[in-house]
């Protein structure tokens, strides 16, 4: 039987409305910021059908520029595509503007998916060109955050879902990024939109498995960032996962990139190189037995590869 690639699989979201398992990542470093458009341009025409993006990743226009491009050629149509962006946490009051510039910035009319990036409120600080401060200068991506001690991280969440019931045009799903579970728990609680995706750090060093079991239990699907372990893909080099590939015949990014979408778990892989681009295209099926392997290797090993300073601020982060 001939195996699917990682880029025909789509899973289900709880509005009813199909995601790619496979999406490509736009957090780029900032030397590589000018090689996203080839990169997006390059993912597309291998298949991909998903692009993570976000306002902070300071690359929305250039995903914008291959979109473009891409639908003036005829090679893809816009409804053929799942695009995300997110809401950072100096726009948590502002909501509805953040999305307007992300829109402006990808030229399209709407995106498939809004995620609140971070539970979490920053304050705005003034850009040094004089502008707001919004556009412009994507404060505390270096996790120097400036907290705003008043804010309430779920403000944000609520505006998305507010403009959602209102059934606002400039996006199809709202979700959320970085949430441990019991503020999703709150959310719950609080909110009577259930959010499609959390997307979260994932990898058989991180398996998430109490929060996987809550979203799963309550119609949320995770979303694997990091699936590499971040720059310099350090997972890759796990010895574990070095023995699987060679059990399979892949490479250890194949392994990684199975785990998750074996699961259940939307991944969204980042490169800038065509050929890893293809390369992460590969099925792998791997086994139940496999997977369990890696997710009883994660809870005994468990590591963050992400370890954004901010982060301190969501009590408990850490140790999940
Ligand atoms: N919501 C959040 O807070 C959050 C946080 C972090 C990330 N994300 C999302 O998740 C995406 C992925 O996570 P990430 O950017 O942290 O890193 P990642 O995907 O775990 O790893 C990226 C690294 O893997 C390399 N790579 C990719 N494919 C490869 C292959 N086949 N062989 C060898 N190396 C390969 C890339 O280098 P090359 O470019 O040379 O291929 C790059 O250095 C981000 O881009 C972003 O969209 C979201």
């Amino acid at each position: 039987m001939l195996h699917p690639k990682n880029t025909e699989i789509y899973f289900t979201l709880n509005t009813g409305a199909k995601m790619p398992a496979l999406g490509l990542g736009t957090a780029n470093e900032i030397e590589q910021i000018p090689e996203t458009k080839q990169a997006v341009k390059a993912a597309i025409k291998s298949g991909y059908r998903l692009i993570d993006t976000a306002w902070a990743y300071r690359c929305e226009d250039r995903v914008g520029e291959a979109l473009k491009e891409l639908f003036e050629e005829g090679a893809i149509k816009r409804e053929d595509i799942f695009i995300t962006t997110k809401v950072w946490p100096t726009h948590w009051d502002i909501a509805s503007d953040s999305i307007s510039r992300s829109l402006e910035n990808l030229g399209v009319e709407y995106v498939d998916l809004v995620l609140q990036h971070w539970p979490l409120c920053f304050n705005r600080v003034e850009d040094k060109d004089g502008v707001d401060g919004i556009a412009r200068n994507p404060t505390h991506l270096d996790g120097s955050a400036n907290i705003n001690e008043e804010g309430d991280y779920l403000s944000t969440y609520k505006q998305l879902e507010k403009m959602y019931l209102a059934k606002d045009p400039r996006f199809k799903a709202i979700g959320v990024s970085n949430y441990p579970l019991d503020y999703l728990q709150r959310l719950l609680k609080e909110c009577r939109v259930v959010p499609a995706v959390n997307q979260v750090e994932i990898h058989p060093q991180l398996p998430q498995m109490e929060l996987r079991d809550f979203c799963t239990e309550h119609g949320i699907r995770l979303e694997s960032y990091s699936p590499f372990g971040a720059t310099g893909s350090p997972l890759t080099k796990n010895a574990l996962m070095q023995k699987l590939a060679e059990k399979y015949s892949c490479t250890p990014n194949d392994i990684l990139l199975a785990y998750n979408i074996r699961q259940g778990v939307v991944t969204v892989p980042r490169s800038v190189n065509p050929k890893n681009i293809v390369a992460n295209i590969e099925f792998i099926s791997l086994t139940k037995e496999d997977s369990s392997v890696l997710n009883k290797y994660g809870l005994e090993n468990s590591q963050r590869f992400r370890n954004e300073k901010f982060a301190e601020s969501i009590p408990g982060f850490r140790e999940n």
